[in-house]
């Protein structure tokens, strides 16, 4: 009986591009709605940009566009990378819809007609000059613990401790430098303790959490906090409809799992084929509703555990709609053992990857060859990816498809009969194995039993040399079999690698069964012929693969030209040797006005400067571009600087949008500009405000 599902993603803020570590949670989500769907379930995957909050709000303002244009903006890239990674949303709406709104309002109510949500004073700091209360992300400071400098307004990264943000010692606004005051303001908060009895049932549920995660929720429950759910002005966010909380906004994590519901159902009303649309009030029955005939499941990763295993069944519960029947929870990327890290090169955009030349679908088949249920991380080792790639794909599944495909041409005709007893009975009891394995996200199981399939095929032909006779009847066979066995892989495969799937079935005349059931057997279907030549896994080099992560040890004179002649160091380095300098790049003509916009000069003021240890010309800078972290620039300036502390304090323009690039093994986030020779850096005088847009 085919099952309907809603599954979710978390809905990405729309504040930054899609990198691979999110691609972890939306490649083991589609796995499992392709899954889902060969299985012929009826399953819709929504997901959207999660649109809200101080950040973008911020961010928007930096890049002189409205909010709603910035998150526009990201929307669509995201949803652009997304496609390329073969993510098959069903919508990939966003929180800031009149659907959303309503339906925080209405969650809204359903708290406070339960008598859950109360009022209290809140202290928090507020910065004068920007005119807004600070989120703890807003604020830096010295650990009140350690006494490190530089630490944000609610954790110290040195020492791990956690505080209020009030307890930092010398705060400053993260924005613009200035220290904060203290300010109440009223705020909505939820009364969890109220609804613990209801969360800590549908924690303790069926199937609901991994054993692991159920646990750490558990901790939670027992010191429960309340939940303050308003912002104040200014904010990029849904008022607050409620006369008892005039100027309010809502949190932008109260709207944003509300994008889950929201987004299912602008989907159904709007972007549904014809025949699949439905009216608000018939996809609520059908999928919100208690006891509606359909599983609700989401994908998260555990950094935002508390927001849906808490928080999100509290608000469910509340409003009358049903509760999650699964929240599958991974693990975080990691790149070569290590957090991705932007001045490692670590840090991998969806975009790096697909400039790379990569097929998206290696990057699918190697993270799910990894994943299995739990939290723990992934890594992406570079060289484990490259040894995944040519061991299974490339010499053992490809292998025997192109094997197969030559000898299947050479035995000639149709091949039609029964299969061999130990092929069949190998791919017969994967593909039993697997549809559990699915189910239990169990992915690198699946990739045992194909690559257990394909070897027992290699080992065989091997064994009978079908080569030596392809066309006699013991030959044409097991070339038979292998053909069903390749079957069989495809549709095992399909829900990681769908379009290596499908032309490794059409290659011999086979189809993908239109739903994978009990009953699919692999080696009844039309006769097997070499109809077009299978896919090909070409084999990886180290060199392609280095591609994804930029090369901290780059030698500077190998870098393309840059913008400013004088802080690059390649030219510097070429003129002060006697050799010839290298052809100069061709002159850009007249630019109009739009390509001058499209380099982003920015004011910024030099928080540190340093000599880098072994090359003469280069200094560091820690730059404050008016956000809210700091900026390191590599610049080729030291000769005009012997003291380079005399920098510090001072205004200087640098072109904020370039692409980081390593130097020396230190990534230059940024380009200063400097004229001379050597050159002298350009500066600003004091009453420019850092961040500020150079036009
Ligand atoms: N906007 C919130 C989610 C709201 S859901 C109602 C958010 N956005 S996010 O863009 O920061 O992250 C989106 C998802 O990607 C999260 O589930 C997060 O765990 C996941 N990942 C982001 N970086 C990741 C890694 N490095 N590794 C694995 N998953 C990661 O959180
Ligand atoms: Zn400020």
């Amino acid at each position: 009986m085919s099952e309907k599902l809603l599954v979710t993603s978390a809905l990405p803020y729309a504040n930054g591009s899609i990198h691979l570590g999110h691609l972890v949670e939306y490649i083991q989500t589609d796995v499992y709605v392709r899954y889902r769907r060969s299985l012929g379930d009826d399953v819709t995957y929504v997901c959207a940009a999660d649109s809200h909050g101080t950040p973008i709000e911020v961010n928007a303002a930096k890049a002189g566009v409205s909010p709603r244009e910035f998150v526009e903006r990201y929307r669509k890239e995201q949803h652009a990378d997304f496609q390329r990674f073969g993510v098959d949303f069903s919508t990939y709406y966003t929180t800031d819809s009149e659907e959303n709104r309503k339906w925080a309002w209405r969650i809204w109510d359903a708290l406070k007609s339960r008598g859950l949500i109360y009022k209290k004073s809140v202290e928090q700091l507020f910065c004068e000059k920007d005119v807004r209360f600070l989120p703890d992300r807003f604020v830096k400071g010295t650990c009140p613990k350690c006494g490190t400098a530089d630490q944000y307004g609610d954790v110290c990264e040195k020492c791990g401790t956690t505080y209020d943000p009030r307890e930092l010692k010398e705060p400053r606004c993260a924005l613009c430098g200035t220290s904060p005051v203290v300010r109440a303001s009223e705020h909505a908060y939820v009364d969890l303790k109220k609804v613990e009895p209801a969360i800590r049932a549908w924690v303790e549920g069926e199937g609901h959490l991994d054993a692991a995660v159920r646990e750490q929720v558990k901790g939670w429950l027992d010191d429960l906090q309340d939940w303050c759910i308003t912002r104040d002005a200014p904010y990029f966010g849904f008022p607050v409809n409620d006369p008892e909380f005039p100027g309010k906004f809502i949190y932008v994590w109260l709207d944003a799992p509300i994008g889950y519901l929201s987004s299912g159902e602008r989907y159904f009303a709007a972007e549904a084929p014809a025949g699949e649309r439905l009216d608000p009030a018939a996809y609520e029955a059908a999928y919100l509703a208690p006891g509606s005939p359909s599983r609700l499941e989401h994908f998260i990763g555990k950094d935002i555990l508390r927001f849906h295993a808490v928080f999100w069944p509290a608000m469910l519960g509340a409003a009358g709609l049903k509760l999650p029947h699964r929240l599958a929870v991974h693990g975080h990327l990691t790149v070569n053992g290590e957090k991705m890290s932007k001045s490692r090169g670590t840090f991998v955009t969806a975009r790096t990857y697909l400039d790379s030349g990569l097929d998206p679908q290696l990057l699918r088949y190697y993270y799910a060859a990894n994943l299995g249920p739990g939290v723990s991380d992934l890594d992406l080792s570079l060289e484990e990816f490259r040894n995944r790639i040519n061991a299974d794909l490339a010499n053992n599944v490809a292998n025997l498809a192109s094997r197969v495909f030559a000898l299947v041409e050479r035995a000639g005709g149709e091949l039609t009969g029964d299969p061999e007893e130990g092929i069949a009975g190998v791919a017969r009891e994967a593909l039993r194995l697997a549809r559990p394995a699915y189910q239990a996200l169990e992915y690198r199981e699946v990739v045992r039993l194909v690559n257990q399939v394909a070897d027992v095929c290699n080992k065989q032909l091997q064994v009978a040399k079908p080569w030596e006779a392809p066309s006699s009847p013991a030959s044409r066979r097991l070339l038979l079999s292998c053909a069903g066995a390749l079957r069989a892989i495809a549709v095992m495969l399909w829900p990681v690698m769908p379009v290596f799937a499908d032309d490794l079935c059409a290659a011999f005349g086979q189809v993908r069964p239109g739903s994978w059931g009990i009953d699919f057997d692999p080696f009844v279907g039309p006769p097997v012929v070499a109809r077009a030549k299978p896919p090909q896994i070409a084999r990886l080099d180290a060199k392609q693969v280095a591609k994804l992560v930029a090369d901290p040890a780059a030698e500077p004179a190998a870098e393309p030209p840059r913008v400013s002649r004088a802080a690059s160091p390649a030219e510097t380095a070429s003129k002060a040797s006697a050799k010839p300098a290298a052809a100069a790049p061709p002159p850009p003509g007249i630019i109009g006005y739009d390509d001058f916009l499209r380099v982003e000069l920015k004011v910024a003021l030099v928080r540190a400067a340093v000599r880098v240890p072994k090359a003469d010309k280069l200094l560091q800078l820690t730059v404050d571009v008016g956000e809210p972290e700091p900026r390191t620039i590599v610049a080729g300036v030291a000769v005009s600087y012997p003291e380079p502390e005399a920098l510090v304090g001072r205004r200087i323009v640098v072109v904020a949008n370039l692409e980081p690039r390593p130097l020396r093994g230190i990534t230059s986030q940024g380009m200063l500009l400097a004229a001379g020779d050597p050159p002298r850096v350009l500066f600003v005088d004091d009453g420019v405000a850092p961040g500020t847009r150079v036009k």
